[in-house]
């Protein structure tokens, strides 16, 4: 019994220290939520970004109603609240974001803003029915992507 006690304050101890020496690899864990969480919530903004650009290119043929859906999937993706899946230094090994996002959280949000303004964008362009509208719209949504990737994204 007084052993087994020992051994628990020993484990204890041995893990706390853990918390202190490597604050990163002992964090991971409690992080894995979060990343998959906003990398799901990425994945799905990809697909209706790459269905639109697809039939843009010509690869898939351009059918305004499919354009109009991912659109409007794409404004409400744009809505949803992901800056709480960013908790301070979540970074893991399955995770591509850098620490630059908690040494510069306020651009970091003015990026997802952008990206907000360019979501809204695509969708009225898509309701118009208006493919130019629509092709401009997407080098603003694609350009938003890119200017937050850049940034905070490895
Ligand atoms: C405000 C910043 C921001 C914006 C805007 C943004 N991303 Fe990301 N994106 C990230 C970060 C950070 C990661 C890395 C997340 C991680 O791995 O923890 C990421 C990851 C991804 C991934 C990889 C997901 C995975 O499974 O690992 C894809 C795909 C992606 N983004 C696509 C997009 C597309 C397409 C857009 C625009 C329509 C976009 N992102 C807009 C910040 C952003």
């Amino acid at each position: 019994m007084h052993s087994k006690f020992i051994r628990s304050i020993s484990a204890i101890i041995a893990a706390s220290s853990l918390t202190f020496t490597s604050g990163v690899s002992a964090e991971e864990g409690s992080f894995t939520k979060e990343v998959e969480y906003r990398q799901a919530v990425m994945t799905v903004i990809a697909y209706n970004t790459k269905k639109i650009g697809s039939m843009l290119k010509g690869d898939t043929p351009y059918d305004v109603e499919k354009i109009k859906t991912h659109a409007k999937d794409i404004a409400s993706l744009s809505s949803l609240e992901i800056l709480s899946a960013f908790p301070e230094d979540s970074v893991t090994d399955e995770s591509d974001a850098m620490e630059d996002i908690w040494m510069d959280f306020e651009t970091f949000e003015q990026k997802l803003k952008d990206f907000q303004t360019a979501a809204a964008g695509i969708n009225t362009a898509a309701q118009s029915g208006d493919k130019a509208a629509v092709g401009a719209a997407m080098k603003d949504l694609g350009a938003s992507c890119k200017g937050c990737h850049k940034k905070f994204k490895n």
